[in-house]
């Protein structure tokens, strides 16, 4: 079971706006624990109570427009104090952290989308996580154009959520290219499916990871 040294499972969930990861990351914690796991339930921007301040900077209105340099290194000060904050010590003690959000969101959003560039992205991604990647990453895959949809017909949308269908479309392409470069780390969930459908996909593949 260790990797990286460390004794628990690190897995993360991606994907675009409305594609269903906060639901499904209760449902998964909830069957975990089920089975007598130790789940910590997490998710990107914030996460701790320090790392939760920076999110509530990002996420402000009067934020729009930020420059996307600025953006990224708050969202990497951000992953630096989550991860020293509730992600390291939780791996410590041998727990599965559930994430909604990682490093790849900064890669896509910032790198792709926000036109930063990859390379750029992933050198900063590799300083403020100092190098631990998730054992496992379910990206969420679904047509932005269903995701916005779903958003809209949620009632409260942040300025992000509000970006033009190019950016997101730009985010989703930048996912499905992430993910097949790295099928290993990266499992695809067709997240059109129902709710029961994707909580049932999620749990096999997550079972399989961890008691292999
Ligand atoms: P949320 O909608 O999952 O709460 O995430 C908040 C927004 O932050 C979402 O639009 C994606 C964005 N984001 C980035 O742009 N880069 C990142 O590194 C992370 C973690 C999130």
């Amino acid at each position: 079971m260790e990797t990286q040294g460390l004794k628990g499972w690190f897995i993360s969930l991606e994907g675009g706006e409305g594609t269903g990861k906060s639901t499904q990351i209760a449902v998964l914690a909830e069957a975990l624990s089920a089975q007598g796991l130790s789940v910590v339930v997490t998710r990107e921007p914030g996460g701790s109570p320090k790392a939760d301040l920076i999110r509530s900077l990002i996420l402000d209105d009067r934020m729009v427009g930020l420059n996307s340099m600025a953006e990224l290194m708050l969202y990497e000060a951000s992953r630096a104090q989550h991860i020293a904050e509730t992600i390291r010590p939780a791996l410590e003690s041998g727990k599965i952290v559930l994430c909604d959000r990682f490093a790849d969101s900064s890669i896509v959003y910032q790198g792709g989308a926000r036109g930063l560039g990859l390379k750029l992205v992933d050198e900063a991604n590799r300083i403020a996580t100092q190098g631990l990647e998730p054992d496992l990453t379910l990206f969420f895959d679904l047509d932005p154009l269903v995701g916005l949809e779903r958003i809209g017909s949620r009632g409260v949308i942040d300025h992000m959520e509000r970006e033009r269908l190019e950016f997101h479309t730009m985010v989703y392409e930048g996912y499905k290219r992430l993910a097949q470069e790295n099928l290993v780390r990266i499992k695809s969930i067709d997240a059109s499916k129902t709710r029961e459908e994707i909580s049932e996909d999620i749990l096999k593949i997550v079972l399989k990871k961890i008691k292999d």
